[in-house]
């Protein structure tokens, strides 16, 4: 099945590729569903939620707080790797992220669409104004905008909250406009990105599954590998430029 995926992406110039929390999972980042899941430990309403930031900014600083120790301690996985160097296989890529965690740039991936934002970002609350991001935050004395004076918060998207309008638009541009679309490490449940492979299918891509557990796209998916993306992603790269010769 690889080998037949790798000789129609081998002949493909257009590629686009939706990640989720399961291409960071090799790294040791978690998921937010699943039994090891974020959203089985917490909140989400507590924590992810301007009401909940209204409400008590200090709490919700202390959890991001403890996901940016986290995520500075790990690296990016050979999923990662792969899908940077097929930036350079293909006339035109995309790779549309859902994650916060910058590993895609970190493994040296140029053009990212971080759907979600970046969780080592910071922004003002009330203005949006950017905010510098090498500082540390002190959830009991939070720094104020220098232009509004508002409270400072992580540049993320939280629930209830529009995607940044310019990404979004250009995701869906890739998505239809592409031949072949990968769903990586994403439950596909979350809306609107879950909406881009279905979007690129309906256009006439071919759409391209991984994901070690079945999700409502598995069934729609043209190819579908239940397994690890750091596993199976660097197969799939060494099985094209076979195919290409
Ligand atoms: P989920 O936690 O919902 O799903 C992660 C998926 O990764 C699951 O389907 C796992 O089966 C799969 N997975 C686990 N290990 C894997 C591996 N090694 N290789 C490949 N896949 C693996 O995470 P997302 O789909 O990213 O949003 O969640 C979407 C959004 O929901 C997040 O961006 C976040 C969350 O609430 C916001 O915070 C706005
Ligand atoms: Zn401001």
């Amino acid at each position: 099945m690889l080998k037949e995926l790798a000789k129609i992406a081998a002949k493909c110039s257009s590629v686009a590729v939706l990640t989720g929390a399961g291409i960071s999972a090799e790294s040791g980042v978690p998921t937010f569903r699943g039994k090891e899941g974020l959203w089985g430990k917490f909140r989400p309403e507590e924590l992810a939620t301007m009401a909940a930031f209204v409400a008590n900014s200090k709490i919700v600083w202390e959890w991001y707080n403890w996901r940016r120790e986290l995520m500075a301690k790990v690296t990016a996985n050979p999923g990662h790797f792969a899908l940077c160097e097929m930036e350079s296989m293909f006339d035109r890529f995309a790779l549309i992220t859902q994650n916060v965690d910058g590993l895609h740039r970190q493994a040296g991936s140029r053009n990212v669409l971080e759907l979600h934002g970046n969780i080592n970002r910071n922004k003002c609350v009330d203005c949006e104004e950017l905010f510098e991001d090498d500082i540390e935050i002190d959830p009991s004395n939070l720094p104020a905008c220098t232009k509004c004076g508002g409270k400072i918060r992580p540049d993320v998207v939280w629930f209830g909250e529009m995607l940044p309008a310019k990404t979004i638009d250009e995701a869906f541009i890739q998505a239809e406009g592409c031949e072949l679309f990968f769903s990586i490490g994403t439950s596909a449940l979350v809306q609107p990105a879950a909406s881009l492979p279905l979007v690129a299918k309906r256009h006439g891509a071919t759409l391209a599954e991984i994901n070690p557990e079945q999700t409502p796209l598995s069934d729609l998916a043209d190819f579908c590998f239940q397994s690890k993306s750091g596993e199976i992603l660097p197969e799939l790269i060494q099985s094209i430029r076979e195919c290409r010769g």
